[in-house]
């Protein structure tokens, strides 16, 4: 029987089907496994499903040992694997493609829409009792979103999905980012343009040595001080020591993060202390339906490689590995 380390206990059936079939090795813990925890549980492994949080990289291939067939990440994000390392050793690389666009779509809405409308500041109220005069001609008034206008940094499977939703709230889109699939979704604007003239800015670019920090200092300053930025891709999009500095002048009006540089974010972090902005702690995927989805796209790429088949040519990041 062919054996699979899997990093976390995944929602949904697709893990107990994988265990019918394969000798699963299951990091039961809440948090991700240490990295002596990794380098010791891949150990003669012919699969890894791995989470974003876990970095796969040649010392952990090296460990696994040279029949480790196939790296399955519960993710859409891959930067966490080496891929180039793994392709060179004829490894399968896969990963959940554009599975999650719908659901992070739905909570990047809900960021724009807590952070326009003071959502979790008036439940603060609520609960704490600082609601004291009942309904009030000036109670916590916010950015009205009908008519404003959203900028998307990457039109992708994700960013067009929040594309469609922000038309159906009646706002003007515009994107910046490789060439537009769906014709009249939205606007192109460079870059500068997009982040002076947007009232919400939204993140939807991948991760790579070409995005890092691309949101820093001097791009903040290009924003209306009015403006909120949103972010559900990846923190270190977003120079978060740069953010904070622009939130505190009031550089800009607020900011709704899913992702941080660092994750969990440190309870330490100014961002903790700040009333404008809301900070969720990366659950953009988590809709049931969808991270259930995930694991069985997951699960069903081991077993294909595990099976002597190729990994769905969707779901697989190298396609090179024959
Ligand atoms: C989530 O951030 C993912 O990459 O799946």
């Amino acid at each position: 029987m062919k054996s699979v380390y899997v990093t976390r206990s995944l929602p949904g059936p697709a893990l107990g089907e994988l265990a019918k079939r394969c000798k699963v090795t299951l990091h039961r813990k809440a948090l991700p496994p240490s990295r002596k925890e990794l380098l010791k549980n891949v150990k003669g492994k012919d699969a890894i499903l791995c989470m974003l949080s876990d970095r796969i990289d040649k010392e952990i291939m090296d460990a696994a040992g040279p029949q480790l067939k196939i790296i399955s990440s519960y993710s859409t994000g891959f930067e966490h694997i080496d891929v180039e390392e793994a392709t060179k050793r004829g490894i399968y690389v896969t990963y959940t493609a554009d599975i999650l666009a719908e659901a992070t779509a739905d909570l990047t809405l809900a960021l724009i829409l807590a952070c326009a409308r003071n959502v979790v500041q008036g439940d603060r109220m609520v609960r704490q009792g600082r609601w004291k005069a009942g309904w009030m001609p000036d109670l916590l008034l916010g950015q009205q979103v009908h008519g404003a206008t959203l900028g998307i940094i990457g039109l992708g499977r994700i960013g067009s999905a929040v594309a469609r939703r922000a038309k159906g709230f009646g706002m003007d889109v515009l994107y910046y980012g490789r060439r537009q699939k769906e014709q009249g979704l939205a606007t192109y604007a460079e870059l500068d343009d997009l982040l002076a003239r947007s009232d919400f800015v939204s993140i939807h670019a991948s991760m790579n040595g070409a995005s890092r920090h691309l949101i820093d200092r001097e791009k903040l300053r290009k924003m209306k001080p009015t403006a909120f930025l949103i972010n559900t891709a990846r923190g270190a999009i977003v120079n978060e020591r740069d953010l904070i500095v622009a939130l505190k002048k009031g550089q800009i009006a607020g900011a709704g993060l899913d992702v941080f540089e660092k994750e969990p974010l440190p309870k330490s972090s100014p961002l903790v202390r700040m009333k404008n902005v809301v900070l969720l702690p990366h659950i953009g995927s988590a809709s049931r339906q969808t991270r259930h989805r995930m694991a069985e796209v997951a699960v069903n790429c081991v077993l294909d490689a595990l099976s002597g088949k190729r990994p769905d040519p969707y779901f697989l990041v190298n396609p090179q590995v024959p």
